[in-house]
């Protein structure tokens, strides 16, 4: 049998919110471990953000997160805001710049945000066992026993930080659901977010074939809206817009997209009556809507008067409000396979929102992902990552 050895805090996952748990914990002189089956930490850090890392948003407010307890993520995030992330990044010289809508990126490299947070580790005295199995915890007199393939842990405290369920290419697994309910915690319905959806059976030949079209839309779901990009792809529709919509879908809803947002369509094309009468009036749509998505919207709208000369003012308000309130039931989602996050979770009326810690039992924490807190695009998922992840690190 190998040696027990023990340590104040034992941190399951070296993903964002562990290891900023781990920094903030070592500051405060306790001895932690961070374990993780992965070769290296901080995977998805490296691969976010296009390879420069959104790491977080200037922006963020609890209104960005997704949760069936809203108001848990309050106290955290003002704890540890995105421009204490922001002083910390401009401390050790990584250059950033905002891309848009308050999205901070790297200039260089998202492996620098690791190297900070490794260093960070370093110093703060947190030892990081990567490649290691995590075979069996269970609760002991005093805390709880980690059992691995590189040893046996004890500690006071057990923070999990596995993350969710997205992209099981590169190490995700339940691990974190599994050890909650173990543990006697509800977990919440989890599925993908911020995904891909895939067309329905029968639009993918005639849409699918739009692949390559990008516009700026206003896109809605079950009441919630975004003003982002769109992408047709040869599978359905992505881009900004829908990933951020993805999130708010079931199976059978209506992502409901206004096609050309803010634009005076009716002018455009009564003045094209005038200008242009024998062109059909999704030619003339074509310079707002791009040429391929006006004539698949004219092949899909077979009764339109081939002239625009023909076209009354009330058949124009028509084709307006089908752009304004374009309506598609998607087939699916991409799923695991390409979500950026996981919706639902470790359900966090069970936890102390100030510092994570389960109220079932004592010296257990939840952070990051894994909870039932779920950011929106652009950054909002780190900054939970760190702000979760540092609430324990102040506690345990
Ligand atoms: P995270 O998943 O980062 O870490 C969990 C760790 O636990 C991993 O290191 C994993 O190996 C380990 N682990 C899991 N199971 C284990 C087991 N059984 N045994 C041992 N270890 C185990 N967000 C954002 O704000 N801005 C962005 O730009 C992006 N971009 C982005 C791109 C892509 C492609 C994806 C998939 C995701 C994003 N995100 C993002 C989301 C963001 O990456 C995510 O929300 C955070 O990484 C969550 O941090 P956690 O530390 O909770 O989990």
């Amino acid at each position: 049998m190998s040696a027990i050895t023990k340590t104040d805090v034992v941190v399951l996952g070296a993903g964002a919110a562990g290891m900023m748990c781990a920094i903030e914990a070592g500051q405060r002189g306790r001895s932690v471990v961070v374990i993780d089956h992965a070769k290296a930490p901080g995977e998805k850090i490296r691969i976010s953000g296009g390879g420069r890392c959104n790491f977080t948003n200037l922006h963020c407010t609890p209104k960005n997160f997704i949760s069936n307890n809203p108001h848990f993520a309050i106290s955290a995030l003002k704890s540890f805001t995105q421009h204490d992330f922001i002083d910390r990044v401009k401390t050790r010289g990584i250059a950033f710049h905002e891309k848009t809508l308050g999205q901070l990126f790297c200039d260089g490299s998202a492996r620098e945000i690791i190297a900070m947070l490794t260093s960070d580790m370093r110093e703060a005295g947190a030892r990081l066992e990567l490649a290691t199995d995590i075979t069996k915890v269970t609760q002991v007199d005093g805390g709880f026993e980690t059992r691995t393939s590189a040893g046996t842990w004890q500690s006071r405290s057990l923070v999990v930080a596995t993350g969710g369920k997205s992209i099981p290419k590169m190490g995700a697994t339940g691990l974190g659901y599994e050890l909650a309910r173990q543990f006697g915690h509800d977990v919440t319905e989890t599925r993908a977010g911020l995904v891909p959806f895939t067309w329905a059976s029968n639009m993918h030949e005639s849409w699918g074939s739009l692949s390559g079209v990008a516009l700026d839309v206003h896109a809605s779901c079950n009441g919630t809206a975004f003003d982002e990009a769109m992408l047709f792809t040869h599978r359905g529709l992505s881009g900004p817009a829908m990933l951020q919509v993805s999130s708010y879908w079931r199976e059978g809803d209506t992502v409901t997209i206004d096609l050309a947002p803010g634009l005076d369509l009716a002018s455009h094309i009564k003045a094209g009556r005038t200008t242009r009468p024998k062109a059909s009036v999704w030619t003339v749509l074509g310079d707002v809507l791009t040429k391929r998505l006006a004539q698949q919207l004219g092949s899909e709208a077979d009764t339109t008067p081939p002239r625009l000369a023909d076209l009354s003012n009330s058949a124009i308000e028509e084709i307006v409000a089908g752009i304004r309130n374009f309506g598609i039931v998607p087939g699916g989602t991409e799923g695991y396979r390409t979500a950026e996050v996981t919706l639902g979770g470790v359900d966090t009326n069970q936890l102390n929102q100030k510092t994570m810690e389960s109220r079932l039992v004592p010296g257990l924490h939840f952070i990051g992902e894994v909870m039932d807190v779920t950011g929106h695009l652009g950054g909002h998922n780190f900054q939970w990552a760190w702000s979760s992840g540092a609430a324990a690190g102040r506690s345990v």
